[in-house]
């Protein structure tokens, strides 16, 4: 099945760079459109909710929130309101803002609380359970956008996420098979819920066996945290008897979250960082994500060398855009962590200048060495690299033009696995993005340097990249991902297909991904992306090539340069991902 529309997807990237790819494409396909807003997301019940917003008057935020809430009920794996994230909004006369949602440590934690006697990094500890979770920002963070800039009520937008967990609905192929994967599981992999009582009453198949796709699940308790958030707005979550359930669950259970944390946590608004790329302005998420920086000075990077007039696949742009990737990964680990209690050179980051100095120490025909432009910061030893793969990113632009880039998460693919009693909320394990053994950083990817290490109040550095892109004042693209560290790379490539390659936004979705990291020194490839002379050739240059499966899932929008018409585009690397058009 992955192979088949990894293949279906390198085929769309052939005709795509081997022809003028818009002609080809208005024949073929360049996503649902309309003119009249429309939202994007891994949840197809979740786009559709969102679009019906749009549809009674609600504005971009209004159905980003509605969707938001939607995927906490419909998407349990990664939509949530246990967990954090970020969102980019571009209003229709350019100006723009961010709002950051994400995790913050509790006042309990230590720089060390996940290093064993040993001194190792205890990953028990860190992938579930009730030491895992970060205070969640969810459910601020969309009240304090929606506050600013929605239209409708804030009860409408709600309260639809709990008419969907009362009601219950029907699951999909691949979340039945999600939900037996944690609740049941296999001998070999046991579900891992199955340590949590309450996470299996809330998400086991009532009376035992295994969900199957087109069966209706209720998620009752959530349905009443729902409604409560929707009638009493956010302090029902930070300060009333949300708040009191998760406290009574930390302290009965060795956690660390309390109710001075709950009432503490603050949402922010940022400004976002913003760069431009051959003629395109892009806007993304500062600190304390890596993305935005990290995205911008990738752009810059290749601005600086230029693009080859060669195919994006082409063993000559393949080389300039790992290396790129490789040096934008290692600034990253060198300095990137949250604003709010280290000082970042973001300026610096981001400028062209610093660009343009990177890629003095550019091989022609070479792959550059990750230990080598990185020996200030590595240390020895060798750690297990351990970021795992679940979040979700959904688009949405409204009739005036107004547009939301959000992601979210809850870290791994159904976060700590914990569900607080009597809430069916499931909390995220966003903990274990900190820098987790303090002065370790390893050619594996473990990183331990300073400004990502744990205290009290701060937000655990993120990869996630809310994008937006607008060209001459007009908006281009809205797009991001999942993908743990790899997402910065996937919005990479989606941005650059756009600015770089002058595909339309559907081929730039389907095309082809890769992902190097600075650290493991490799690059890993999307499926057959890579015929074999080409892997021989890139081996020939010193890379440590990796072919693997599909790379992210960009749920985005692309306006129309011509007609100014949006067209939703759903990465069908998630099953249920759909385009909703709002309104009419
Ligand atoms: O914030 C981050 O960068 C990670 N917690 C995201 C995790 C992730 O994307 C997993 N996704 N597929």
């Amino acid at each position: 099945m992955r192979k088949v529309l990894i293949s279906a997807l390198a085929v769309a990237a052939t005709l795509a760079v081997a022809t003028p790819s818009r002609k080809v494409a208005a024949q073929v396909d360049l996503g649902v459109p309309s003119k009249t807003g429309m939202v994007v997301s891994s949840s197809d019940i979740a786009a559709e909710t969102g679009a019906a917003i749009l549809g009674r008057g609600g504005n971009a935020v209004d159905a980003a929130v509605a969707t938001a809430f939607a995927m906490a009920v419909t998407s349990p794996s990664n939509g949530n309101i246990g967990g954090g994230g970020f969102m980019v909004i571009r209003q229709p006369n350019g100006a723009a803002t961010t709002f950051d949602y994400r995790e913050m440590a509790p006042a309990k934690s230590t720089p060390t609380m996940y290093l064993n006697a040993q001194g190792e990094i205890d990953m028990s500890l860190t992938q579930q359970g009730y030491l895992a979770p970060g205070v969640p920002g969810t459910v601020r963070g969309l009240a304090m956008a929606h506050k600013k800039f929605g239209k409708l009520p804030w009860k409408d937008v709600v309260s639809p996420a709990a008419e969907i967990a009362a009601k219950g609905f029907k699951l999909s192929k691949s979340l039945a098979s999600g939900l037996n994967g944690e609740t049941i599981g296999t001998e070999e992999r046991p579900g891992r819920m199955k340590s949590f009582p309450a996470s299996i009453a809330a998400y086991g198949k009532p009376g035992g066996g295994a969900w199957k796709e087109g069966d209706t699940i209720v998620l009752a308790d959530l349905g009443k945290t729902l409604t409560a958030i929707a009638n009493d707005g956010p302090d029902a979550f930070y300060k009333g008897w949300i708040a009191d359930r998760i406290a009574e669950d930390m302290a009965a259970n060795g956690g660390l979250i309390t109710k001075a944390d709950l009432a503490n946590y603050v949402a922010k608004e940022r400004a976002p960082v913003k760069g431009t790329f051959n003629g395109y302005e892009i806007i993304s998420m500062p600190p304390p994500s890596s993305g935005g920086i990290a995205l911008l000075e990738m752009l810059n990077m290749l601005e600086s060398v230029g693009l080859p007039n060669e195919s994006r696949q082409s063993v000559k742009a393949i080389h300039l855009i790992v290396e790129a990737q490789r040096r934008a990964y290692l600034d990253r680990a060198r300095y990137l962590g949250d604003t709010d209690f280290v000082d970042v050179p973001v300026a610096k980051l981001i400028s062209k200048p610093h660009a343009k100095e990177m890629m003095s120490t550019l091989q022609p025909n070479r792959a550059s060495s990750s230990a080598e432009l990185g020996k200030d910061i590595l240390s020895a030893g060798k750690l297990p690299a351990d970021e795992p793969l679940e979040t979700t990113h959904f688009s949405v632009v409204d009739r005036d033009g107004m547009a939301v880039s959000n992601t979210f998460t809850l870290e791994g693919g159904y976060g700590s696995h914990v569900v607080i009693k009597g809430t069916g909320m499931i909390l995220n394990n966003e903990m274990g993005d900190f820098n987790k053994k303090p002065g370790t950083t390893t050619s594996t990817g473990t990183i331990g340097t300073p400004a990502n290490v744990i205290a009290p109040g701060k937000r655990m550095l993120s990869s996630m990249t809310p994008a937006i892109v607008s060209k001459n004042g007009k908006l281009v693209l809205v797009t991001g991902s999942p993908g743990g560290r790899t997402i910065i790379n996937t919005v990479l490539h989606v941005v650059l297909g756009v600015t770089a390659w002058n595909l339309t936004g559907r081929e730039a979705v389907d095309s082809p991904r890769w992902d190097h990291e600075w650290m493991p020194d490799r690059v890993t490839f999307e499926g057959e992306a890579l015929s074999p002379a080409a892997v021989n050739q890139l081996k020939a240059m010193g890379y440590d090539v990796v072919l693997r499966g599909e790379q992210g899932s960009a749920q985005s929008i692309w306006m129309h340069p011509q007609t100014g018409t949006a067209f939703g585009i759903a990465d069908l690397r998630s099953p249920d991902a759909k385009a909703v058009k709002g309104g009419s």
